[in-house]
């Protein structure tokens, strides 16, 4: 059984085919997941990944239901594992938001059908999918393009590094000091790049960062679950995208922001709205990212 629950669970070789097949096969409709059904389990807000799961899937000729979390017997006590064996009976594929990483994979160990993580508090593969395919509809060649996030060392910032670093691209995550990516994401990330010629670094000044960039992303300073706090937004505020940061970098810097974006905190709202910004081409590139995605887990999917 197959599951995404993070990056690494596709090898280069398969992100690389994956994104160039979405690249390829945009507006596809098609009768593959006749038959099928997917499940959608949130416990956070979300406005893409939820839609564009549930378009991907029409598109591909299955079904879909989405269940909020806390509507669900997991509320009242019954076990992930047990939720996670009886909907493998029901379901062919389902995609989860939840807080734990370790509770994502704790369902996926239980279940019988392929489980894709639809962000946890520790990784957002899906959305470094649709990152690599906007990188990849800019740049031909993955190994000659540099990529910039600035910013809180999240959840986003770990799965575009892992994903950037396996494919041969120079990554750079640059955050503040007490903000830093874990030390998992850092490890991962850099033993990726060694075996794929890119190069991961981490840093924690912006000016050095921004230089030569192709592209610079960022993210919300206060993500799902998390009280907002004054230190933390002070410590954030050198590494907002403003007129200012890009001006350091080259006319043909793009900006990239996974969204939803607070205009004023980590990006400008000039930026976020000015010609640079590709903002919105990532968020539709999630549609045709995950069809590719359900395409390769869910048909002919072997428990
Ligand atoms: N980028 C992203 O995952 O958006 P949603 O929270 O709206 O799904
Ligand atoms: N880091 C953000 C991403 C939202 C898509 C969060 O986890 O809320």
């Amino acid at each position: 059984m197959r599951h995404f629950l993070k990056t690494t669970d596709l090898s280069a070789r398969e992100i690389i085919e994956l994104v160039q097949d979405a690249i390829a096969n945009k507006g596809e409709h098609s009768n593959i997941l006749a038959g099928k059904s997917l499940g959608m389990i949130f416990a956070k807000p979300s406005t893409r990944t939820r839609v564009s799961f549930t378009v991907g899937a029409y598109e591909l000729g299955g079904h879909v239901m989405f269940i909020s979390e806390r509507e669900m017997q997991l509320g009242r006590g019954e076990t992930i594992e047990d939720t996670a064996r009886v909907l493998s009976a029901y379901l062919d594929g389902v995609v989860i938001r939840t807080y734990s990483q370790d509770d994502l994979e704790r369902f996926a160990a239980a279940a019988t059908i392929p489980v894709i993580n639809g962000l946890t508090d520790e990784r957002h593969p899906c959305q470094a999918l649709a990152d690599l395919m906007t990188i990849r509809e800019y740049h031909d060649d993955l190994t000659k393009v540099k990529v910039v996030y600035l910013g809180d060392g999240n959840n986003v910032s770990t799965s575009l590094a892992s994903v950037c670093a396996a494919v041969g691209a120079h990554v750079v995550v640059c955050t503040p000091p007490d903000l830093a990516s874990p030390e998992w994401a850092v490890r991962e990330a850099i033993g990726l790049a060694a075996a794929s010629g890119g190069v991961a670094e981490y840093t924690t000044d912006p000016a050095t960062a921004v230089r030569g960039a192709d592209f610079l992303y960022t993210d919300v300073w206060f993500s799902m679950g998390q009280q907002k706090n004054p230190l933390k937004s002070r410590q954030l505020e050198p590494y907002r995208i403003d007129e200012a940061m890009l001006a350091q970098t080259s006319p043909e810097c793009r900006v990239m922001h996974c969204l939803p974006a607070h205009r004023g905190e980590e990006i400008s709202a000039a930026v976020l709205d000015g010609p640079r910004s590709i903002v919105y081409q990532q968020a539709e590139n999630r549609l045709h990212a995950q069809k590719e995605l359900m395409k390769r887990l869910m048909v002919d999917a072997q428990a």
